[in-house]
């Protein structure tokens, strides 16, 4: 990639859509917080964690994000990881940033849900960068799971704007979670769900037909049905599709094979994002140079991923405007739009 498209890439404003709060541990502060809470891990050292991140397909890494989530006990664990990422966040730029967290994992370890929400909460309020919070449902727990989840959070309701599907996508379709899912959108809430990243396009038109998401958190398997492609396109469902992730857990053996550009050139509303950035190789911008340096992509690919990133966010119109103003004039100088 030449070095003024670099420049431009790295700080041309942003938004994050597709980030899991827990997977923003980098394991320094795994290891921190363990000693602050006598937890025991099942690795000598950070270097002996570090290593284990190599991943052969998403259970692998679930499997070591779930272990590495345990670390986590009291509110000031849940700030200290969410002022973390939106430092890391506030140096790449972004504006904005829709953070998904994991309640189940910590209910289910005895964390009370208020602990949970008041830490990730208070440091989105004590940060710079926009950031509003998705609850995610853990999909190979069940609807009830899911749905006691909901009702033990609606005393935070403020809290957070959305529910999202996450974890093992195979074998636990969106139509497993339509109850709760028809539940969240009584409340008013946003919805998304992670389909087609290890799971088939049926998985992407189920969550739409059946759960009625906003976006389709990776979705890159969408290009394997013509016709579903079209409907996602011409209804502007956009994509949050995480490139490091996806050669991390082997969606893709290497960046260079990336289905990015026939996304976009398949006029997908596609957005860049982190998914994990502790376990899967770096942040928002790591994301970004990554596919730029590997495809043949150029300055208006950026600014429409940009632009992108705001479109599909869920803030007030005039918050978007806002920030695409300000991506604007950060592109006038350069000559597209
Ligand atoms: N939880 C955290 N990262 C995830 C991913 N990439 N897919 C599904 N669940 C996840
Ligand atoms: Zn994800």
């Amino acid at each position: 990639m030449n070095v003024q498209l670099q420049h431009i890439v790295r700080n041309m404003p942003k938004a994050e859509l597709h980030m899991h709060i827990e997977g923003s541990l980098e394991p320094e502060l795994i290891f921190a917080l363990a000693q602050r809470n006598g937890v025991q891990l099942p690795y000598p050292s950070v270097e002996a964690l570090r290593e284990a991140y190599a991943f052969q397909d998403l259970q692998s890494f679930l499997d070591i994000y779930y272990a590495g989530a345990s670390v986590l006990l009291k509110e000031q664990d849940f700030y200290d990881m969410t002022a973390a990422y939106l430092d890391r966040a506030k140096a790449d730029h972004v504006r904005h940033t829709e953070i998904f967290f994991d309640p189940q994992t910590h209910t289910a370890r005895g964390v009370p849900m208020g602990d949970v929400i008041h830490g990730i909460h208070r440091a989105c309020a004590d940060s710079e960068v926009s950031a509003t919070l998705i609850l995610c449902f853990l999909r190979h727990l069940s609807e009830e799971d899911a749905l006691a989840t909901l009702e033990a959070a609606l005393p935070y309701r403020d809290r957070f704007i959305g529910v999202g599907l996450d974890s093992s996508e195979v074998g636990h379709p969106p139509e497993k979670f339509a109850r709760v899912f028809a539940r969240a959108r009584e409340l008013g809430l946003h919805l998304v769900a992670h389909a087609g990243e290890e799971g088939p396009p049926a998985y992407i038109a189920s969550a739409l037909d059946v759960l009625h998401v906003e976006r389709i958190d990776h979705g890159v398997r969408v290009l394997e049905d013509a016709a579903l492609t079209r409907r996602v396109a011409a209804e502007k469902i956009a994509l949050t599709v995480c490139p490091l992730s996806n050669v991390k857990l082997c969606v893709f053996d290497d960046m260079g094979g990336h289905n990015l550009l026939q996304l976009m050139d398949a006029g997908l509303v596609v957005t860049i994002n982190s998914d994990d950035p502790a376990y899967f190789g770096g942040y928002v911008n790591a994301n970004y140079e990554a596919v730029f340096a590997s495809l043949p992509l150029g300055l208006q690919h950026a600014y429409d991923l940009a632009k992108n990133s705001f479109t599909a966010s869920f803030l007030p119109q005039a918050d978007k405007q806002k920030f695409i103003d300000e991506l604007d004039a950060y592109f006038a100088a350069f000559n597209v739009v």
